[in-house]
């Protein structure tokens, strides 16, 4: 006897019937780079379609994502002036902390902000932690870390992503939040972030390019996949909600494992190299844009993510609504 498999592709109504891999707009997050100054908007030639706001300008690129049902986003900030401390991180009249304030004026609570807590858009060296003797001091930085990620909320973030990859990130900013009295707050850890050649673009788009050495002594080697496990199982430990596992595409092993072993939502960043990637070859003719950028949005759901932080963010909703994906 043949056994046969249906492969239940029969009618469009059966194959959304059973699609194993469910995509919303609602599971989209979408990242925003803001410049110190007025009324800046621009091009981001290492982003093609992604565009650099001012705190008073970010209001556009919010209503554009809204209008295509995206209200999760994930805020850097580029301040005018950058020094050995990362100041600017924890001004509370900093680039972020304004745009904050402005877009909470606007939208309300229509919109989710989440911030990027890091040093590396502010320290004049580009590394995520204080330099000490072209060291990274991973224990200074935390009280730092935890005074941004504080002037966040008091602007009026909804989360905080420290993304420094600083050991006791977590711990520390749970604790300035439940003492601050922000018990509410949640924190989406960038657990399992990978030392990748996949950030170069963002890198330009947010001048935070480190002036010497790499970040491999605090960002993962991409051989390893069991430490990227005891990472997010420190995180979570530690607190943190939503962990993330960054960047996506190469990385799907990670996705899958985490969502096996963890009970916390996992969110995937699919970053700027491989938002580029899929750009420049369209660009070039060799690949089909809008097709990859569903294949490769559906894959990381496929993978068990739950979350998907992508630059296609709008994009993918579009092709969510329309029926071509989800
Ligand atoms: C800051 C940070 C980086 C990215 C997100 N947060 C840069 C880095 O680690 O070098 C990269 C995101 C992207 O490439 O889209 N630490």
């Amino acid at each position: 006897m043949i056994i046969r498999t249906r492969r239940l592709r029969g009618s469009e109504i059966l194959r959304r019937m059973t699609r194993e891999t469910r995509l919303s707009a609602d599971s989209l997050v979408y990242p925003f780079f803001i410049r110190e100054g007025k009324g800046i908007v621009e091009d981001l030639p290492s982003l093609p379609g992604q565009i650099r706001y001012s705190p008073d300008t970010l209001s556009k690129g919010v209503e554009a994502a809204l209008s295509k049902g995206v209200r999760s986003f994930l805020l850097f900030g580029i301040p005018e002036s950058k020094d050995n401390n990362g100041s600017g991180a924890y001004d509370d009249d900093g680039v972020v902390q304004q745009a904050i304030r402005n877009v909470r004026e606007e939208f309300g609570n229509d919109v989710y902000l989440i911030t990027d807590v890091c040093l590396c858009g502010y320290t004049s060296h580009g590394h995520c932690g204080l330099n000490d003797n072209n060291k990274i001091d991973n224990d200074s930085t935390l009280s730092l870390l935890a005074k941004t990620a504080l002037s966040h909320v008091r602007a009026g973030c909804d989360m905080a992503a420290p993304s420094g990859m600083m050991d006791g990130s977590v711990t520390t900013l749970r604790a300035a939040f439940d003492a601050g009295g922000f018990t509410d707050i949640p924190i989406m850890s960038y657990a399992a972030k990978y030392a990748s050649s996949f950030y170069g673009p963002f890198r330009d788009a947010a001048g935070s390019a480190p002036q010497f050495g790499d970040r491999k002594s605090y960002q993962m080697d991409y051989h390893n996949g069991i430490e990227a496990l005891k990472r997010i199982k420190k995180d979570v430990d530690e607190g943190a909600d939503i962990i993330i596992v960054k960047p996506a595409l190469s990385y799907l092993d990670i996705v899958s494992k985490a969502r096996e072993q963890f009970k916390v939502p996992v969110a995937a960043y699919s970053v700027s190299g491989e938002y580029a990637m899929i750009k420049a070859a369209a660009a070039s003719g060799f690949i089909d844009e809008y097709s990859a950028m569903c294949e490769s949005a559906v894959g990381v759901f496929r993978a068990g993510a739950d979350i998907l932080i992508t630059y296609f963010a709008k994009e993918l909703a579009e092709a969510i609504q329309r029926g071509h994906i989800g």
